[in-house]
């Protein structure tokens, strides 16, 4: 045991290698492309899915801050939120599992379930306890779970749904620094970087590291589920809890033109997509091997691709932020398969 009660995860000590940046081989005179005058520009895909935890993703890169700050403030047990499907979950109760730290996950009750998924079964393996509540109740629980721990004279490390907060958005303050590294690095410079916002955290971060660090690559987030102004509001509150800390007290550099959260995909909501987000999904995978899912990934991509068509955006370098979510992948393979 390193300093204190938990394992320690070696790949968590210290900062993940640079994820790739690849350029996709699809030209725009290929006939069976989806939105084919998208590829009239240079489309890059940078891996995060390849992060070398958990499958991956935004979540892992959050996971690396959250774990640091386990070390040094050693609870008893982490306690989190979030659904069947959540990446964040499957990654937090990973993390948890490794260290031999117990979980907790409060998760609301969903409608419909046509199939088991990969990150829940994942969950459940890892030996996190999953407690299913109404939606309503998620608040008041969490809060009494607090309690209850504390009572028993545990010290509970609560992370909000998503991994929402400070910490994770840091993950994509460092995120941002290094897309700077490798633009320097290859001479590639991207006009426009492109990305799934959810909760917000991970734009959130990306931007903020924008308003530190500069660059002058446009962050766009494509909202695969809020509507605005609730989605865009998520992702300025994250901008400036984070600018606004007492250490970093930079919260005036903050302008509502450096926040682009996009809600014209979100095609009605969390979790619901269309053929040309299934069909842009299958393209991706069978010709560029790259897998992408119908509720993050694929769904943004699919929403990316419609607005570089709809705009008539050509000529550019644009750089699609591939933020995970591997387990969803093959939930939809399994759903197609049934
Ligand atoms: C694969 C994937 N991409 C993007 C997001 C959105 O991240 P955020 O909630 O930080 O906006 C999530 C959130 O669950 C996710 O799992």
């Amino acid at each position: 045991m390193r300093n204190g009660k938990w394992r320690p995860i070696p790949v968590l000590e210290s900062p993940f290698a640079k994820t790739p940046i690849m350029r996709l081989s699809a030209q725009s005179g290929d006939r069976d492309l989806p939105f084919s005058p998208a590829f009239d520009n240079e489309i890059y895909v940078k891996r995060d899915d390849l992060i070398p935890f958990s499958f991956g993703g935004n979540k892992a890169r959050k996971a690396a801050c959250f774990y640091r700050d386990i070390l040094e403030k050693q609870p008893d047990i982490v306690m989190t939120y979030g659904t069947s499907s959540s990446n964040h979950c499957r990654i937090i109760a990973n993390m948890a599992c490794a260290m031999g730290m117990p979980c907790h996950i409060i998760s609301p009750e969903e409608e419909s379930e046509d199939t088991r998924h990969f990150n829940r079964m994942l969950v459940e393996r890892f030996g996190a306890s999953v407690e299913t509540v109404p939606v309503t109740m998620v608040h008041d629980t969490i809060e009494r779970r607090k309690e209850a721990f504390a009572a028993e004279g545990k010290i509970p490390y609560f992370i909000q749904g998503g991994g929402h907060g400070n910490v994770g958005t840091l993950a994509h303050v460092l995120a941002w620094q290094e897309i700077l590294k490798q633009e320097e690095e290859t001479g590639i410079f991207f006009d426009r970087l492109f990305l799934a916002s959810g909760t917000g955290a991970t734009q959130g971060g990306l931007v903020a590291g924008k308003l530190l660090y500069g660059g002058d690559t446009k962050i766009k987030g494509i909202s695969i589920a809020r509507a605005c102004p609730r989605g865009r509001d998520a992702v300025r509150e994250s901008i400036l809890d984070f600018l606004s800390q007492s250490k970093i007290g930079k919260q005036d550099l903050y302008t509502e033109e450096c926040l682009d959260f996009d809600d014209h995909y979100i095609l009605g909501g969390y979790g619901r997509y269309d053929d040309a987000v299934e069909e842009t999904v299958r393209y991706m995978m069978d010709r560029e091997g790259i897998p992408l899912d119908t509720t993050y990934t694929g769904k943004a991509f699919t929403g990316m691709l419609r607005f570089l068509s709809e705009n008539g955006i050509r000529g550019e370098r644009i750089l699609f932020l591939h933020t995970g979510g591997t387990p969803l992948f093959f939930d939809n393979m399994t759903r197609r398969a049934k």
